[in-house]
């Protein structure tokens, strides 16, 4: 195994999963603007949170492509693995913890099939490395004292964190039993641009705008650590290059805040009455406390957030304030339109069907 810090050859083709999401998408640009970075394929089932919009600006990028379809579909993935890329890094998951309570199975399809089908097309091509995208909602909910090591015994609590958890240890179960080299990263929760408006901070900002009521579970006093998402992406990058095979790396941002806190925060950058805050019943095995430690990824990776909380929250509020169109698309649903406008024609010709529409935007034959 590599040792920390010594970073390998350079990975210059990546397959990176779910980058139509939230964080998936801020790392493909991230690695984008790599200038080492030869090749991005990002493998995308669009589902309601994936949304290629999120990917506008790079869409010119010769080194980009986009290719719809589910990690579960082993010919796919093992077909975009064999077209030549040196390392799988894997955001694709159902991600909402509220959804995870009405619809268990989907998650374990997608967060724990899924992962390991890309195991084993990693394990097959023999790839230099594989990274796992998870979560600190593995380790489970913390006492007031305390933070989650990488040592932490693994403890889920809902649908979500428990098949992140059973993905977790299956890669170290091919890392362990076939000797491929991947590495994990768990992160706290994330906040920025593009997040989809059902998560909370997005959901606050948005519904505020409008002057509508902002749900809050319980009493307000859930503790998370935000951690920006740009801090995050470049986390994953720095796991992906410098990471010990087998290693997990914890990134948190530092920045423990009860909900209530940032829910008052946030209508403050917004001049909105706190009026607005509107307690609802808590969720079932909703973990009250996470806390981070990540000095394991400061050593071993040179890791360390950078963003602070107070300007992070200032220039997503003004993010969200600045973009309604892309809250209300997704919302309504119309950023699929989008998807259908500019691949659609593309798509059809491919199955050797006549093009819908003069508008579309025909994708560019890309060289991978
Ligand atoms: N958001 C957070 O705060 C947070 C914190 C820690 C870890 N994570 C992890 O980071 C990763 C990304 O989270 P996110 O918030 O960006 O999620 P997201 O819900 O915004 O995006 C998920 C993406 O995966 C795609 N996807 C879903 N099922 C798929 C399938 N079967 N095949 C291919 N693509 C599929 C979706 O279309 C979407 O583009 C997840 O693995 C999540 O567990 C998220």
């Amino acid at each position: 195994m590599r040792d920390a810090r010594s970073e390998m050859p350079p990975l210059e083709r990546l397959l990176v999963t779910g980058g139509c999401g939230f964080i998936g998408s801020h790392f493909v640009r991230l690695a984008l603007r790599r200038p080492r970075t030869r090749l991005v394929v990002n493998l995308d089932a669009l589902t309601y949170a994936g949304n290629p919009e999120n990917l506008r600006d790079v869409e010119g990028d010769p080194r980009y492509r986009f290719a719809k379809g589910s990690v579960c579909d082993a010919e796919r993935v093992d077909a975009l693995v064999r077209e030549g890329v040196d390392a799988i890094v894997h955001f694709a998951a159902e991600s909402h913890v509220d959804r995870s309570l009405y619809g268990p199975v989907d998650f374990v399809r997608t967060n724990l099939e899924g992962t390991s089908v890309l195991l084993e097309a990693a394990r097959r091509a023999g790839l230099r490395r594989f990274l796992q995208v998870s979560t600190d909602e593995v380790y489970g909910s913390l006492p007031r004292e305390g933070r989650f090591r990488e040592t932490t015994p693994l403890h889920p609590n809902n649908p979500y964190s428990t098949t992140k958890a059973a993905a977790d240890l299956m890669v170290g179960a091919y890392v362990r039993t076939f000797g491929i080299d991947a590495v994990v990263t768990r992160s706290s929760n994330n906040y920025g641009p593009h997040q989809h408006p059902e998560k909370f901070i997005p959901l606050f900002i948005s519904n505020a705008l409008q002057d509508k009521p902002c749900p809050l579970y319980g009493d307000g006093m859930h503790v998370r650590d935000w951690l920006h998402v740009e801090d995050n992406a470049r986390g994953i990058w720095a796991a992906l290059a410098k990471g010990k095979g087998g290693r997990v790396y914890n990134l948190g941002g530092g920045n423990e805040r009860p909900n209530l806190e940032v829910a008052r925060a946030i209508l403050r950058l917004l001049r909105k009455p706190e009026s607005l805050v509107a307690f609802v019943q808590d969720r079932p095995g909703h973990d009250r406390r996470y806390a981070i430690d990540c000095s394991r990824a400061r050593r071993d990776l040179g890791w360390t957030p950078r963003v602070s909380f107070e300007r992070g929250l200032r220039d997503t509020v003004a993010w969200y304030r600045a973009n309604p169109g892309w809250v209300e698309r997704v919302r309504s649903g119309a950023y699929r339109e989008y998807y259908a406008r500019q691949y659609g024609d593309a798509l059809r010709a491919a199955a050797g069907m006549p093009a819908a529409s003069r508008e579309t935007t025909p994708v560019r034959r890309r060289r991978t």
